[in-house]
């Protein structure tokens, strides 16, 4: 008794326990869980431990609705509520599941909006939120993003909230508490009621699940309307009318049909665009992330190697262009050349005009392992810019700030080194539109290749070579000791050897969100070098996304005010072993060589 009253006493009044037995007809007893700590985006965990044991799903959208019921207005209850995946393995029982407790839960969400298909793209999503004609305060979106699918692969829950936005990581942080004192929840008997939902039903079909509504609706509607508001169509389908191909791929993930839509039903470009569109449980077995290693197929039809490099080969494709698992992710490449996620957001806000139709650019914001690309354009045309941790919910907050103007601030672009990009039209990352914008830029200047953009644009403000690698599911252990004695050498003296690569600064990466004030610190290790007297750095972080295991990244990147011609993994090789030899990385993670290069 002692323990408990000093825990009440102890507990801010937020965290009281959520969970008080439910007297509803449908209330049974659970077991809580301790280890369902959502990462940057969502709760990625093997598929397995969702598939051998329901509950262990059942607990999490238990505690989300408990979180959910105490965290809304009154007045704006019971919710309706989008439940879409991205269609990788699993999503289907897990859309009858959740709509089991829901149905369940109705003095909470009164109605649940399923997209035909049950698959949706990620922005898609955001944007089916933001509509007010749908009248839909929140998302329940399965996916694993960029992870592959499939009994051996990865599955994931992830929430959004009503400005179509990743919840933030407080209401995170109580969805993980309300899930370790879980006690009961609530769910609908199968015998019960009639649970059955044709997902392929007409849009507009209804399904009564307990008290819940469930409705089959149409992911396409309010996405299109918003790109169509966004970007000039007519020019766009001019383009494609004039004989001009692209190659988009899918990744057998949920942008694709999304892409086909847009790119090909509305804007007309033909079948022989298209590839992996077609949505699949496993992804075709492919690692839906769109990188050089992963998108193998498309970059070499796009006459380039697994380096960025020119192969002298290809097809003859305008723009070539990839999404991810969920269609938040993109790759862009043009016949022979890569372009890198930090340059293609510097180039879409050098020519912002030639893209959007919705007035000047207000501001732009990248995360902090992304490279200084922007920054310089930011410079020359005088908007503000911001950077920030690794995460797209920091953008979002940027952008519905009253403080920097709420609407008027507005349009706002920002991307990440990550292969996402993507602007206030949304407030998720958007893989299809960064293909439009990129399509933009050429139909306005159709005489230009992508790498008569790119050489212009290094031409303008010099290059910034970037190259990130990946050491994949490393011990945790050891990935921690590994930033620990990286933060140990804050202050102290420098490890120097008279080399080419001399080394100025260490520190460790900390943002003051400058609207909110909250202070998130230990974001990545910064070590700042001159490279024959350029600037140059390496940052060192952990992954937030990873399923099992530590992910350690470590992003290089060297600015060149003259030399543009060179190749980013080659030109940042002596860099990379560098940083691993001052990180002690093989030590620590007994990896000599990283798993991927992006
Ligand atoms: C997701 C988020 C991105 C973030 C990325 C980082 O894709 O939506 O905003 O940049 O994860 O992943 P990492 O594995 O580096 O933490
Ligand atoms: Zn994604």
């Amino acid at each position: 008794t002692l323990l408990l009253l000093l825990m009440t006493l102890l507990s801010p009044p937020t965290s009281l326990s959520l969970s008080m037995p439910s007297t509803s007809r449908y209330s049974r007893p659970t077991t809580a869980y301790q280890d369902q700590r959502p990462g940057t985006s969502g709760l990625r965990k093997k598929t397995k431990i969702w598939t051998e044991d329901s509950m262990y799903l059942n607990n999490l959208i238990q505690s989300y609705l408990n979180v959910l019921s105490t965290n809304s207005s009154p007045s704006s209850k019971p919710l309706s509520i989008l439940l879409a995946s991205d269609g990788r393995y699993h999503s289907v029982p897990s859309i009858a599941q959740i709509s089991k407790i829901c149905g369940a839960n109705s003095d909470i969400v009164s109605t649940l909006h399923v997209p035909q298909n049950g698959v949706q793209s990620t922005p898609s999503c955001s944007s089916y939120i933001r509509s007010p004609k749908n009248d839909c305060s929140a998302a329940i979106i399965l996916t694993a993003s960029h992870n592959p699918g499939g009994p051996d692969a990865d599955f994931g829950v992830k929430f959004n909230g009503a400005r179509g936005e990743p919840v933030d990581e407080g209401f995170t942080e109580e969805v993980w508490e309300e899930s370790k004192r879980l006690t009961t929840l609530n769910i609908v008997d199968d015998d019960d009621d009639d649970v059955t939902i044709d997902l392929n039903a007409e849009v507009g079909t209804t399904y009564k699940v307990g008290g819940c509504k469930v409705v089959i609706v149409d992911p396409y509607e309010a996405y299109v309307s918003t790109l169509e508001k966004f970007f000039d169509f007519e020019l766009l389908k001019d383009y494609a009318s004039k004989g001009n191909r692209i190659l988009f791929d899918g990744m057998h993930g949920a942008g694709g049909p999304f892409g086909r839509r847009v790119l090909g039903d509305i804007l007309g470009f033909k079948d022989d665009c298209f590839m992996r569109c077609d949505t699949r449980e496993d992804f075709g077995g492919c690692h839906p992330d769109p990188n050089l290693t992963y998108g193998k197929e498309l970059v070499e039809r796009m006459g380039l190697d697994g380096k960025g490099r020119k192969t002298g080969k290809g097809e003859d494709f305008k723009l070539g262009a990839a999404n991810d698992g969920d269609g938040d992710r993109n790759l862009i490449c043009g016949k022979g050349v890569f372009v890198t996620p930090s340059d293609s957001l510097a180039v879409i806000a050098d020519r912002w005009e030639d893209i959007s139709s919705n007035g000047p650019l207000k501001g732009v914001a990248r995360s902090m392992p992304s490279s200084a690309a922007v920054d310089v354009v930011a410079e020359k045309k005088g908007v503000r810019n911001f950077v920030t941790p690794t995460g797209w919910k920091f953008f979002g907050n940027l952008m519905d700030s009253e403080v920097l103007g709420g609407e008027n601030f507005n349009p706002f672009l920002c991307g990440e080194e990550s292969f996402g990009t993507g602007s206030s039209h949304i407030r998720e990352k958007d893989g299809l539109w960064a293909v439009l914008a990129w399509l933009s830029i050429l139909a306005r200047s159709p005489s230009l290749t992508v790498e008569d953009v790119v050489n212009q644009h290094w031409e303008k403000y010099g290059r910034h070579y970037y190259a990130r690698y990946d050491y994949e599911e490393c011990g945790s252990d050891g990935a921690n000791k590994m930033m620990e004695n990286l933060r140990g050498m804050i202050g102290k003296a420098l490890p120097k050897d008279g080399g080419d690569y001399e080394l100025n600064k260490i520190e460790s990466f900390s943002y003051t969100d400058p609207v909110t004030k909250e202070v998130t610190a230990n974001q990545g290790m910064i070590l700042s070098f001159l490279v024959k007297d350029s600037p140059a750095r390496a940052v060192f972080r952990l992954s937030g996304t990873g399923s099992a295991g530590a992910t350690v990244r470590m992003y290089l990147e060297k600015y060149d005010g003259e030399n543009f011609g060179g190749n980013s993994q080659e030109e940042l090789k002596g860099l990379g072993e560098k940083a691993a030899e001052i990180a002690d990385l093989e030590r620590f993670t007994g990896r000599k060589e990283p798993t991927v290069i992006t």
